[in-house]
């Protein structure tokens, strides 16, 4: 099992690339079985989650060429035939399921695996399947999968109110509703950029949707989809994870590919805590070096609000901070399974319910840990690189999953980091 072992205490200086957005790939690769021509995306990274999006294709029956070189991904999806998830990659990955809206849409009928629980809590995909009920399906669930099928020939535009924004029901239900017969609202919709990104991408391909990136999302039906060249947007938490890098321990960092406005209320929270930001333009961040830092309190909240995806990650620069910071997870049930590792690193962290209580300790101190989750493992890897001495973090294809050479890019900065 391969581990990042890191010696800590280097200072990181120079530039970083930040690489396109997983959380957009994921959902523009499955939005591409809408297609009826071949798809070209760009700026794709080139990480362990993408291939098993890849995989997922695959197995429907499309053809798809990855040029990990280059970052792109050409696409064929007329050869499909096949419409189900199998479970063996569900579990891997759970934005598999993202495979149901699309193929519903196009051919009526999905069989995709039940997710079930993963590392930062229970994860259920009920408002998916309510919105496809609203649109006419009827779904069963047997043996593990659930089986969602139109009544009708296509389905139907309807008026969908989510009960909690979730991003995952928001893009599944747009991409089902692009090929529907009719109109359908979306209410209390996610807001997130990556929804953006792939509405510009359906539209890109002949869609007619309004209002992504708002509250309300309008998709009228349209007949057909065709191919398209599309470029992905920037990684905005690969970005805050790198400009969080810095605040820990650069002197002059240059992040390209950090988009501001996408990453507003992290940069406020950092602004608060005392990091020198200099916001160059829309697409370029630089920190600088820092005087003190002022412990804060952060919520998690859909977005706008700040992302749960940089708790963890936050989590570590608060917990060297002198002080008692307060972090309140309000999306994932169970995303302080970290806390344990970095308390082993020196930190004080108490958790009580959905808080956590952090009291700065000024210094960690390096030792083997476990990375338990994609983003717990990027936090571990900085915890390393502020720490003293040398930190082992193992599990390191958590991180593999979501961060495109992420030792690579540290290394260029400064860090010692290798891959055993
Ligand atoms: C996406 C991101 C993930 C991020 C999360 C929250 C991808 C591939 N993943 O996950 O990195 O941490 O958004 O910003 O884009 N929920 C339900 N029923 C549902 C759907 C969701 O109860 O049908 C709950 C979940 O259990 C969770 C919350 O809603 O507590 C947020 O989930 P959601 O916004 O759907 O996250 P994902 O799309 O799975």
């Amino acid at each position: 099992m391969s581990k990042f072992v890191i010696n800590g205490g280097k200072i990181l200086s120079g530039e970083v690339n930040i690489s396109g957005a997983k959380n957009s790939a994921l959902k523009l690769i499955a939005a591409s079985i809408l297609a009826d021509k071949k798809i070209t995306l760009s700026n794709v990274p080139i990480i362990e989650d993408v291939n098993t999006m890849v995989k997922v294709l695959r197995i429907l029956g499309a053809k798809v060429s990855l040029d990990e070189k280059n970052g792109k991904i050409l696409i064929d999806p007329s050869s499909i035939d096949s419409f189900e998830a199998p479970y063996e990659l569900v579990r891997k990955m759970r934005a598999s399921i993202l495979v149901a809206g699309p193929l519903l849409s196009k051919f009526g009928s999905v069989k995709v695996a039940i997710p079930g629980g993963c590392n930062i809590g229970s994860r259920q995909i009920d408002l998916h399947l309510k919105g496809f009920e609203f649109m006419g399906t009827k779904n069963s669930l047997e043996h593990g999968y659930v089986h969602a099928k139109a009544t009708a020939k296509k389905l139907k535009g309807a008026v969908i109110d989510l009960d909690f924004p979730s991003r995952g029901a928001t893009e599944n239900i747009m991409m089902a509703a692009c090929l529907a017969k009719g109109k359908t609202v979306i209410n209390n919709a996610a807001r997130e950029p990556e929804i953006a990104d792939l509405s510009n991408f359906l539209v890109s391909m002949g869609a007619d949707i309004q209002g992504a990136g708002t509250d309300c999302i309008i998709i009228n039906g349209v007949k057909k989809l065709s191919g398209t060249n599309y470029k992905i947007m920037p990684d905005s938490i690969e970005a805050g994870t790198f400009i969080t890098a810095a605040a820990l321990c650069g002197k002059e960092v240059k992040v390209n590919g950090a988009v501001s406005k996408n990453l507003d209320l992290f940069l406020l929270k950092l602004k608060e805590i005392g990091i020198n930001i200099d916001i160059i333009d829309n697409n370029t961040i630089i920190i600088k070096e820092n005087g003190a830092f002022n412990p804060v309190h952060i919520s998690t909240l859909p977005y706008p609000g700040f992302p749960t995806d940089l708790q963890p990650i936050i989590a570590v620069l608060l917990s060297i901070i002198s002080g008692v910071s307060i972090i309140t997870e309000n999306v994932f049930e169970n995303r302080f399974m970290y806390v344990d590792e970095l308390n082993r690193m020196g930190a004080n962290i108490k958790i009580d319910g959905h808080h956590a209580i952090i009291t700065g300790v000024g210094k960690l101190s390096g030792a083997p840990v476990s990375a338990c989750d994609l983003r717990a493992g990027a936090a571990m890897v900085l915890a390393g690189l502020a720490a003293e001495g040398i930190t082992e973090v193992l599990g390191i294809h958590h991180i593999q999953r979501g961060y495109e050479n992420f030792d690579k890019k540290l290394s260029l900065l400064g860090a010692d980091i290798k891959k055993e």
